[in-house]
């Protein structure tokens, strides 16, 4: 069973190979999400500062009766957040929020603040300052692992270069028909870990005929069959939904894709309208 699996991050930890995505869910109903999911198995949650719900995510955390040290939370480091000093404070806030003793992961957000995520700047200088207040918590026993997300070559190199703690994970996008291929493989070879964000396009794939058709071949639902894939590559999906019958279908991904499949999948036109959501930053659009 797929929520009993875990991957190994770089320094040791194990990370659950699914985690619940928390973005769009209100802080009033994030507590309950999060014990929904406990209930079902899941152990790992993903946040953010900026989905404004660490404090619900954090009280589910303690309310879902299951032992804190079995459980994974991610936070995110707000984009826009690009001084050692405001990070040091930003990352406190964020074990406030959460109430609690530690946080298992705490990443970057994005390179780039979502304001400037389409300019050429990225912040080189910035995201050192933030790393080195991510590194000084981690040895400091706040956080358990360290990474980015929304990471590209370059802005990883930039952190590789002046690092003392490497970082375990990269968030990107990808789900079928968006596979960055290249950046995949060179997290992967620097023994990064990639997590895919947004695995159903954020619900756009749900209504793509191809997707609907490749889904019907092996009997399961689109979320199934993009998280399967995501497996499949290596990465970490991240599906949100607040609907435990949800949950539990995204959980229940034990088929293989054929790599035949897999092939098509990787190759499909690359989904690029995301329909409402086309206007967030991370889709393309302009909005902060
Ligand atoms: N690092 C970043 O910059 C970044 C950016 C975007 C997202 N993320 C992370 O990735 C997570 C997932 O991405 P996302 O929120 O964009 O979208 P997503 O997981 O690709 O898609 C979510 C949509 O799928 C629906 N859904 C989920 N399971 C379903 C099922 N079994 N059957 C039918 N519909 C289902 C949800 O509806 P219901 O809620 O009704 O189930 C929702 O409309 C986020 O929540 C967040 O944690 C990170």
């Amino acid at each position: 069973m797929i929520l009993e699996e875990k991957y190994i991050l770089s320094n040791g930890i194990e990370i659950p190979k699914l985690g619940l995505g928390t973005w769009f869910i209100n802080d009033k109903d994030a507590g309950q999400a999060v014990k929904d999911s406990a209930k079902i198995g899941y152990r790992h949650i993903d946040t953010a500062q900026a989905y404004e719900n660490e404090k619900g995510v954090g009280n589910g955390i303690r309310a879902c009766g299951v032992k804190r040290t079995d459980m994974f939370v991610t936070t995110k480091l707000a984009a826009e957040v690009k001084s050692y000093k405001e990070a040091v404070a930003s990352i406190d806030g964020s074990l406030k929020r959460l109430g609690l003793d530690y946080i298992d992961m705490m990443i970057i957000h994005s390179p780039k603040p979502w304001a400037k995520f389409h300019e050429d700047d990225h912040y080189f200088d910035g995201n050192r300052e933030a790393w080195k207040a991510l590194e000084e918590a981690y040895k400091g026993g706040k956080l358990r692992a360290i990474g980015l997300s929304n990471f590209e070559k370059a802005d990883i190199d930039n952190i590789l270069e002046i690092c003392t703690v490497k970082p375990m994970v990269n968030q990107i996008l990808a789900h079928i028909s968006n596979t960055p291929k290249d950046l995949i493989r060179y997290c992967q070879e620097k023994g990064i870990l990639v997590e895919a964000y947004s695995p159903f396009a954020h619900g756009v794939l749900m209504k793509n005929q191809e997707v609907i058709e490749a889904a019907k071949k092996y009997d399961v639902s689109v979320p199934q069959l993009s998280i399967r894939y995501c497996l499949q590559l290596g990465l970490l999906p991240l599906p949100k939904t607040a609907n435990p019958a949800h949950m539990k279908n995204n959980a229940d991904v034990n088929f293989e894709i054929s790599e035949e499949d897999m092939q098509s999948l990787k190759n499909m036109e690359h989904i690029k309208d995301y329909g409402e959501a086309s206007m967030f930053p991370v889709y393309g659009g302009k909005s902060s």
